[in-house]
């Protein structure tokens, strides 16, 4: 988003059909009710869960007396600085499928699948369900037990939502890792959480090819000791994808789930084991500012609530609705807005497998006509994409079942706001632009449709429980009217992570220490005169491609474990379709040949590392990466260079070589 862009103050208020039936309805009523939420959080919460299944109901809201307090700094070994609902227990598959049993929802569609090319599914509650139970039951035979670790490895399938539930019933912590990823990150993050089993399929179906899913995890399972067993579905069939069966470590999934469960598994599926509030449900790992993924950890309880809350009124989700989230089960969106929350609350959720442009650009628009979706949640980026492409595309289909948009990832600019209010919401639809993080597990900020005016570009105020606030450079705190600063949350809430997997310190450190005892978000953000806050982007060493978390320092150790490179550099540059570009600027070892062999080499050595979607768009060959006298790169100047708006007469005083910079500036 460009500054000038950034500036636009127009609201759009929500439409007289809406408001005529919101569940908040004014600015005053959400005022009230979030006042509520952080005056007395246990009323707040006790009336807001009350559609959920506790099997111990839970009585305080928190373990904190009184329930925050000011300025605090999480233990001393840096895990959270407290827990949530303390003394409940529940199994949260119970609020998401059986609750539904004895209800209308139990013939209703849970889930409606269109796999790519063309195949479609339904499953109502009652078989969702049906199958969650099998498949938990299969699990708790191959020896899965509370508490173990469950890699899933899955494209966009119903079974991908079966296995997250599946493990949730029986208590396994699961982490998904995102189909995107290769070989060598699933092994990582495998081999980081100790997993013991693993969930996969054969291929998943990708712009019309088979992405060879189960060959990637073949090789990832090389060197993951702690795999005991793996579950593979067959999703693309023998024809197109030769993955073998390995004896005694691989199993078919329909064999799996058509076995007899043995007496001991049926009824831990059945009737399953209530957890502990705090008991971990899953672990996703995501990217930070130093080169190690982390695993985020998600509990049971509080994880619940925010989802269910937030899913509730954030897309106002109710009987009958079809909600449509675009994103994929491998990141935090698909865990909390197309799984979790959304079945927490009932709804039909609808789940696309394949590109948004295949076979065409008119995908995303005739999966609405033709399932009768009416919300739809997708990213800033895919709405410039459509844009694009031009307004042909949707105008061709019937939209007219929508009755609310999202949007999420990133900052949307005005431009790609005011074009999906108008060509794909036909200024009826309300949009929610929804910020938060895989760290907040629930959304944060947005206006409440119904309730609060939109400003196109603004993501909004501050959602229940959640106390929004900007710290300044000195880290004072200021509320309103702020200039732009660091975007922090004032007080705990119950949606968020716990800790990082075999990490507290590093938990402790990244978030809780910038403003001692506060979160720090790692955005930056102004929050203006009404309270609505623009929020600008990371501000820390994380960039965001295309809606994609990419951290620097990963880019990074991933191109200096290449042979031929030195050092390296990575940084954004702003994009008008992606956000934000990935450039690298990458010296090289004594001898090495820089050139378009050595660049493509580069580009494969980051797809083997990381994945495809992590590929830089530029690669730039450099004698020297500009320092400070401490020996620190210089990344603001780098990003500048990036960006080609180098001055030049930037101060270049602190630099070791100061030809550095003229070199990078003239190659080209
Ligand atoms: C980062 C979190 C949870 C959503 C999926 C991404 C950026 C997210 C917005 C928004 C501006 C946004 C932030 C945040 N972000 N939503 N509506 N407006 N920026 O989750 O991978 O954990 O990334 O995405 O920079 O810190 P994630």
């Amino acid at each position: 988003m460009t500054e000038s862009t950034a500036k636009t103050n127009e609201t759009v208020a929500p439409s007289e059909g809406f408001v005529a039936q919101a569940r908040v309805a004014s600015k005053e009523a959400y005022e009230a009710l979030w006042r509520q939420s952080i005056e007395d959080p246990t009323t707040f919460w006790q009336e807001q869960t009350k559609d959920l299944v506790f099997r111990t109901p839970w009585t305080a809201f928190s373990d904190g007396v009184p329930p925050y307090s000011e300025g605090e700094i999480p233990g001393p070994d840096g895990a959270a600085p407290m827990t949530f609902f303390p003394g409940a227990t529940l199994n949260l598959t119970e609020s998401c499928l059986d609750r539904h049993l004895t209800t209308p929802a139990r013939t209703r569609a849970a889930l409606i699948f269109e796999g790519e090319p063309g195949d479609t599914r339904t499953l109502t509650y009652f078989e969702l369900h049906r199958e969650t139970v099998r498949l938990a039951a299969a699990l708790a035979d191959l020896g899965v037990q509370a508490g173990d670790r469950v890699a899933i490895y899955m494209g966009m399938v119903p079974e991908a939502a079966i296995a997250m539930l599946a493990c949730a019933r029986l208590g396994a912590t699961h982490t998904v890792v995102f189909g995107g990823f290769s070989s060598d990150a699933l092994r990582d993050r495998i081999n980081d959480c100790g997993a013991k089993v693993l969930l996969t399929q054969d291929g998943a179906w990708r712009r019309g090819h088979a992405v060879p899913l189960k060959d990637m995890a073949d090789t990832a399972l090389l060197e993951t000791p702690t795999i005991e067993k793996v579950v593979v579905l067959a999703r693309i069939g023998a024809e197109r994808c030769h993955s073998h069966l390995k004896p005694g470590r691989d199993i078919d999934w329909h064999d799996l789930v058509s076995r007899v469960p043995s007496p001991k598994s049926i009824e831990r599926a059945i009737r399953p084991a209530a957890f502990d509030a705090e008991h971990p449900l899953f672990v996703l790992y995501t990217s930070g500012s130093t080169g190690k993924p982390k695993g985020v950890l998600h509990t049971t309880a509080g994880y619940l609530a925010g989802v269910h809350v937030t899913s509730k009124y954030v897309f106002d989700l109710r009987e009958g609705d079809l909600y449509f989230c675009t994103a994929d089960v491998g990141w935090i969106t698909g865990h909390s807005y197309l799984v979790y929350g959304p079945l927490s609350c009932g709804a039909s959720i609808l789940l696309y497998e394949g590109a948004p442009n295949f076979p065409d650009w008119g995908r995303f628009w005739s999966v609405i006509e033709r399932h009768g979706v009416s919300i739809l949640y997708t990213a800033p980026t895919a709405i410039r994409a459509f844009m694009r492409q031009g307004e042909e595309w949707p105008n061709r289909y019937d939209l007219s079942s929508l009755r609310l948009l999202g949007s999420v990832g990133e900052p949307i600019n005005p431009e790609a706001w005011l074009w999906y209010h108008r060509t794909i919401g036909a200024e009826r639809c309300p949009i929610v632009d929804t910020w938060w993080q895989t760290e907040t597990g629930s959304i944060m900020l947005t206006t409440l449709p119904g309730a609060v005016a939109a400003k196109p570009g603004a993501t909004g105020l501050p959602l229940f429980g959640v106390e929004m606030t900007i710290a300044d450079d000195e880290g004072a705190l200021h509320d309103r009217g702020a200039a732009n600063g660091k975007l922090v949350i004032k007080r705990p809430w119950p949606s968020m992570a716990r800790t990082l997997w075999n990490d507290n310190v590093r938990y402790g450190e990244t978030y809780w220490k910038a403003i001692p005892g506060r979160y720090f978000t790692g955005d930056g953000a102004r929050r203006d005169e009404d309270g609505y806050f623009w929020v600008t982007g990371r501000i820390d060493d994380v960039l965001n491609v295309s809606g994609h978390r990419i951290g620097t320092a990963e880019i990074e150790s991933a191109l200096v474990s290449h042979s031929a490179v030195a050092e390296a550099a990575a940084v954004g540059r702003p994009d008008e379709m992606k956000g934000q570009a990935l450039v690298v600027f990458v010296t090289l070892k004594e001898g090495k040949q820089a050139g378009p062999v050595l660049k493509n080499e580069l580009a494969a050595h980051i797809d083997r590392e990381i994945g495809k979607f992590a590929r830089p768009d530029e690669i730039r060959f450099t004698d020297a990466l500009p320092k400070t006298r401490s020996g620190k790169i210089m990344r603001r100047l780098l990003k500048d260079v990036a960006a080609g708006t180098v001055r030049a007469n930037q101060d270049t005083s602190t630099l070791e070589d100061l030809g550095v910079l003229a070199k990078l500036q003239a190659e080209d």
